[in-house]
């Protein structure tokens, strides 16, 4: 996508109100994850409001029929509560505090977790609130840097950190396919329908998941003279009915019948001649 095509990035580069504070690379993914949702009466929520500014980007992409709820531990924040923007003060550490978003928010639709950044602000934002977004929600969290940063607890394969936890639940996509007591089918398995990796974000799309089935379609043979055949033999099957049923009549009595016809014409022609000849 073209810088011009992406809407947010556009806001972004041209606002000169309260700021906003986004590695650049975000505007595609945002795009990919959130186009489906603009002009919709859906619920948004926010976590790590700041300065407000990507409040105003949201509420500007996602169009007026979108509600809000920002949430962040700064009181201070406040201040950008309007009639359609509900603003929580709390840590989202404290899963009582979040059980009280989850109350207010009600069904949430889309989620952005820009907030402390510490993983278990992070693990217990996702634990809380993603089994209570809509079907086909989507959580995105976002500067997931931190995960390898040992100011955040983070660091290359630590345990704990919120990219650990990310890779773990890949696994229970695909706990259909698990034969281990370790790995069984689960909620998330059956509300997940795809995780996305990029630098700094995970996103999760949710979407009912029943179990996978398989299916196996063509001809299993490697000699090319049978795919011949049957490729001949599907383009038979595959021909219109009135085709079908004429390769099946034998060839002498298809040459009668377009004689047969020729000659009825023929007597057409001639009677027309003589009805409209002189009386
Ligand atoms: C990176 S800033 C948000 C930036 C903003 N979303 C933007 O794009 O410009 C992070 C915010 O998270 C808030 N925050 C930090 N710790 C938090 C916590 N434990 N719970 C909720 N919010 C927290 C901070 O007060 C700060 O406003």
């Amino acid at each position: 996508m073209s810088r011009s095509d992406n809407d947010l990035e556009r806001y972004f580069q041209r606002n000169q109100g309260r700021q906003i504070h986004k590695w650049v690379h975000y505007f595609d993914v945002y795009e990919r994850h959130f186009q489906r949702f603009r002009g919709k009466p859906i619920t948004v929520v926010e976590f790590g409001v700041q300065y407000g500014g990507s409040m105003q980007m949201w509420q500007d992409y996602f169009g007026p029929d979108a509600r809000f709820v920002g949430v962040d531990i700064d009181p201070r924040c406040r201040a950008w509560a309007d009639d359609r923007t509900t603003i929580m003060i709390g840590d989202q550490a404290d899963r009582g505090f979040l059980a009280e978003v989850a109350e207010v928010a009600g069904t949430i639709d889309v989620i952005i977790e820009d907030g402390g950044h510490y993983p278990a602000q992070q693990i217990a934002t996702f634990e809380e609130l993603y089994p209570r977004m809509s079907p086909d929600g989507v959580f995105l969290i976002e500067d997931l840097l931190t995960s390898y940063k040992p100011k955040y607890d983070g660091g290359l394969g630590r345990d704990g950190t919120f990219m650990e936890y990310a890779k773990a639940l890949t696994d229970r996509l695909n706990a259909f396919h698990s034969v281990e007591p370790g790995l069984v089918v689960d909620d998330f398995t059956r509300t997940t329908r795809s995780m996305h990796f990029y630098d700094s974000i995970v996103v999760f799309e949710r979407g009912p998941v029943s179990a996978p089935r398989t299916q196996k379609t063509g001809l299993a043979s490697w000699n090319p003279a049978d795919h011949a055949a049957w490729e001949a033999e599907q383009a038979r099957a595959g021909a219109p009915l009135r085709r079908r049923v004429r390769a099946m009549v034998p060839l002498p009595v298809r040459d009668a019948v377009r004689a047969a016809r020729r000659n009825v014409r023929r007597q057409v022609r001639r009677l027309r001649k003589r009805l409209s000849g002189p009386r």
